[in-house]
């Protein structure tokens, strides 16, 4: 059975050392997934990887059928889901191309869809989301990055912006007062349907770029690209290090 599941963010459309065995197209109550899922060999142990924006990197993040993306990685037995995504840094200690675990989320993003709990139900649901991630993966994520010589910073609150737009200085200056210390698109509802379907859930947050306002240049794509490039590999070498675990 395959427990870990691995959702590709920006910069991540390909594992490039899984050895693919197969690919699964899922149908789900809620749509399609963002694209059929690949079944591998990641170092020798067995995954399922799904990236987020597409094959090709073509849905935009309010676009992502986030439902379907979570059930079809239920219904393959998955237990476990590390998520990975690019974001921009508020925080001045969080330096481009270096990895973040987030501990925390504040959500603004709006019309997604955003639960499995809103038809046919027999009573309403409230799921617990005090802590948004799972604190056993996000260990073993702490130590397959020590492993790998890799420093990640692990007090981390992320913003969940609607996108697909960047943000204004002024929006990145607000979610700073309310205590966010990188901002991304896709974190939510993601994290929520991976704790309504009790999937356990971390997110290793790739630093793309420093956020709107928080650097004298605008944001360019050529740059955030090369430093997601930088990020990704790193990504790659804690990969390695946790699937033995
Ligand atoms: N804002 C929102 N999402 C992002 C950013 C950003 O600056 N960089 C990468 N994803």
């Amino acid at each position: 059975m395959t427990d870990l599941a691995i959702i590709g963010g920006t910069g991540l459309a390909t594992l490039k050392n899984l050895e693919v065995t197969w690919r699964q197209v899922v149908h789900t109550p809620f749509g399609e997934p963002s694209c059929p899922l690949t079944y591998g060999h990641l170092c020798g142990k067995e995954v399922v990887f799904l990236p987020r924006h597409g094959s090709g990197h073509t849905i935009p993040p309010h676009k992502i059928n986030y439902r379907a993306n979570l059930w079809a990685l239920k219904k393959t037995g998955a237990t476990r889901v590390i998520a990975v995504a690019a974001v921009g840094s508020i925080s001045t200690e969080l330096v481009v191309s270096e990895l973040a675990l987030p501990d925390q989320i504040i959500d603004y993003t709006w019309g997604r869809g955003h639960t499995f709990f809103e038809e046919d139900l027999r009573g309403v649901v409230h799921v617990d989301f005090t802590y948004p991630y799972c604190s056993k993966l996000r260990s073993l994520l702490l130590k397959a990055a020590a492993a790998a010589g890799l420093s990640m910073a692990d007090w981390v609150t992320y913003g969940a912006t609607q996108g697909p737009r960047l943000e204004t200085a002024a929006e990145i200056d607000r979610l700073e007062r309310d205590g966010c210390h990188v901002v991304g698109m896709t974190g939510m509802p993601e994290a929520a349907l991976a704790r309504e379907l009790e999937l356990s859930y971390a997110a290793i947050a790739v630093i793309a770029n420093q956020a709107a306002g928080r650097s004298e240049n605008l944001i360019e794509m050529a740059s955030v690209e090369q430093n997601l490039n930088r990020g990704m590999e790193k990504v790659r070498r804690l990969l390695e290090q946790l699937i033995p675990l």
